[in-house]
């Protein structure tokens, strides 16, 4: 497998865990080549691994493009704040990009950097990684088989117990930290479907800690009739979190926090039920290992930057809803 030499921007809290990801299981497909954070304390502790004491560490991006020359792919990690400015910078620099989720908070800008990464012909993938999950693949396994009928309504139920902000001060938490994954995880459900209207609806309990809705309801209709519900919370005392598909010969319901299988209910009952795939796809495991297979082999992965445009969009109509009260049509 060919490893590819990567500069990685943000260590720290989750950079840390997709560096650790990156130099466990995707040590075959990628090799660090110089690190990047506004806080040294971070790159100092990377300098205290024995096996990362060679590689450089930088202030900024601009630096490590400038001395490690041999990168061919920057990781993102910073607050989705900084995104859209280091996408760019390396893709201008010839690189290919992997970055957490959100892509960034705006869609103008996202489809900007689309057009910017098919310009340049580089890849960029982003990191939602749900859609991933080995039972949310045997759903959409499920769903594209036929064999229940065809899907007319997701409703997506997760209420998180998360009640401090963590790093995240902006608006509406609930549907750009969490909420984002589960949009991703219906469309690609779906197909990713074209989208008609969205509805948001969103609420601050008073005894929230955070600074705008943590509940969000957003109802959806696509363009092909389909409907979607998403329910998000960050203010609920407990997480739970339910994916149900209601199609025309059966509903397929996951409860992806608790269970181990995909139950399929038909005339009121549980008919059968489901366990995840034991063949998954190594080179489409998750979005870190989707990124290494954009690369070399140039096909789309589930997370591709065109693809998550849509998440995106929907997620910029669900915040014009929630500001004007208005249905939002597409
Ligand atoms: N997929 C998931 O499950 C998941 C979970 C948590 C966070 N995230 C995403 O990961 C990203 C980072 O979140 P976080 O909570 O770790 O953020 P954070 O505020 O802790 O920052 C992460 C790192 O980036 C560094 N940094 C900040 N600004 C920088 C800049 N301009 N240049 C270089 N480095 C900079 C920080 O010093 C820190 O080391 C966000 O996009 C967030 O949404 C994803």
């Amino acid at each position: 497998m060919r490893r590819i030499p990567f500069i990685q921007v943000g260590v720290g809290n989750r950079g840390l865990d997709i560096l650790d990801m990156l130099l466990a299981q995707h040590a075959q497909r990628f090799e660090p080549v110089g690190f990047v954070d506004v806080v040294p304390q971070f790159l100092d502790g990377l300098h205290a691994r024995p096996a990362l004491q060679a590689i450089p560490t930088f202030a900024t991006l601009d630096r490590a493009l400038a001395k490690v020359p041999q990168a061919q792919a920057v990781f993102v990690v910073t607050p989705a704040r900084f995104h859209a400015p280091l996408i760019e910078e390396a893709i201008e620099g010839g690189k290919h990009v992997w970055v957490e989720k959100p892509l960034c908070y705006d869609y103008a800008e996202a489809v900007a950097l689309a057009d910017l990464a098919r310009k340049h012909k580089r890849v960029v993938v982003v990191g939602n990684q749900y859609q991933f999950f080995p039972l949310e693949r045997t759903l959409q396994r499920l769903i594209r088989s036929g064999d229940y009928g065809r899907p007319f309504h997701v409703s997506y139920i997760h209420h998180r117990h998360r009640p401090a902000m963590r790093a995240f001060t902006g608006e509406y938490p609930a549907l750009w930290e969490q909420g984002v994954h589960s949009l991703d995880s219906i469309l690609a459900l779906l197909d990713t479907p074209a989208l008609a209207s969205v509805y948001a609806l969103g609420l601050k309990p008073h005894h929230s800690a955070y600074r705008s809705d943590t509940i969000t309801n957003v109802l959806t209709q696509f363009a092909d009739g389909t409907q979607a519900h998403l329910l998000v919370t960050f203010d609920s005392h407990r997480t739970d979190w339910l994916i149900r598909v209601e199609c025309t010969h059966a509903a397929l319901a996951l409860e992806p926090q608790h269970g181990t299988s995909v139950q399929v209910i038909a005339g009121g009952d549980v008919v059968e039920e489901i366990g995840a795939d034991e063949e998954a796809d190594p080179a489409l495991a998750d979005p870190l290992a989707a990124f290494h297979t954009e690369i070399t082999t140039g096909h789309t992965t589930p997370t591709s930057i065109d693809l998550n445009l849509r998440t995106i969009q929907w997620i910029d109509a669900a915040v014009r809803s929630l500001r004007s009260g208005m249905v939002v049509r597409l």
